[in-house]
């Protein structure tokens, strides 16, 4: 089987896009310090590029959640890997997402983050593939892209663990199934 990657959005698409969603961040934000969430191992890329765009007083966590087996369909069950090294409560949060696809993994993690008593919390995802939302609870407050329903690798999305260091967003092609 060849896989191929098409490109659907090249990096200076996606480096504009992290220009515009930090610009209203640090407006939205101005006055507060905020926390953000990168929800590993995907978001890595995007909370990086955003969080060095950001002028207002930053710290970070991180949390690992699966929802994926290996291949490319989502098996519905989310999983919590690792949870945060610190206490939320009070703090302004911003989770931090590489894609909303069913939204099974942030409706759980949101559930379990707001139990926790943040005060505020929001979340910003890089794409968002509204057409397959299974939950519909799941609310994008900041969102880079919609895209249809593909595949896509790059930006920290991985196909098998692969892919994930590409600077841009690609189509993963399987041909001869
Ligand atoms: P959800 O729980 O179905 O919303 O899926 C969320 C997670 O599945 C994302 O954080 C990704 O890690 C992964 N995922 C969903 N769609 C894709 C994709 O097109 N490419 C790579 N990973 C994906
Ligand atoms: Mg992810």
């Amino acid at each position: 089987m060849t896989e191929r990657v098409k490109v659907l959005i090249p990096q200076e698409e996606v480096e504009k896009r992290a220009d515009e969603i930090a610009a209203r961040i640090n407006r939205d934000y101005e006055g507060k310090s905020l926390h953000l969430i990168c929800i590993l191992k995907g978001s890595v890329f995007f909370t990086a590029e955003l969080a060095k765009r950001l002028t207002i007083p930053v710290t970070m966590d991180f949390m690992s959640c699966s929802s994926y087996g290996s291949g490319t369909v989502s098996k519905g069950i989310v999983k919590l890997v690792k949870d945060l090294d610190e206490p939320i409560e009070g703090r302004d949060v911003l989770v931090i997402e590489d894609i909303v696809d069913s939204g099974n993994t942030l409706s759980y993690l949101l559930g379990l983050l707001a139990d926790r008593k943040p005060a505020s919390l929001a979340l910003c995802t890089l794409l968002d593939k509204p057409a397959r939302r299974v939950k519909k609870d799941v609310v994008v407050d900041y969102c880079g892209f919609e895209i249809e329903d593909h595949f896509v690798v790059g930006c920290g999305m991985d196909y098998d663990q692969r892919y994930r260091n590409l600077p841009y967003v690609g189509i993963m092609e399987l041909e001869g199934e």
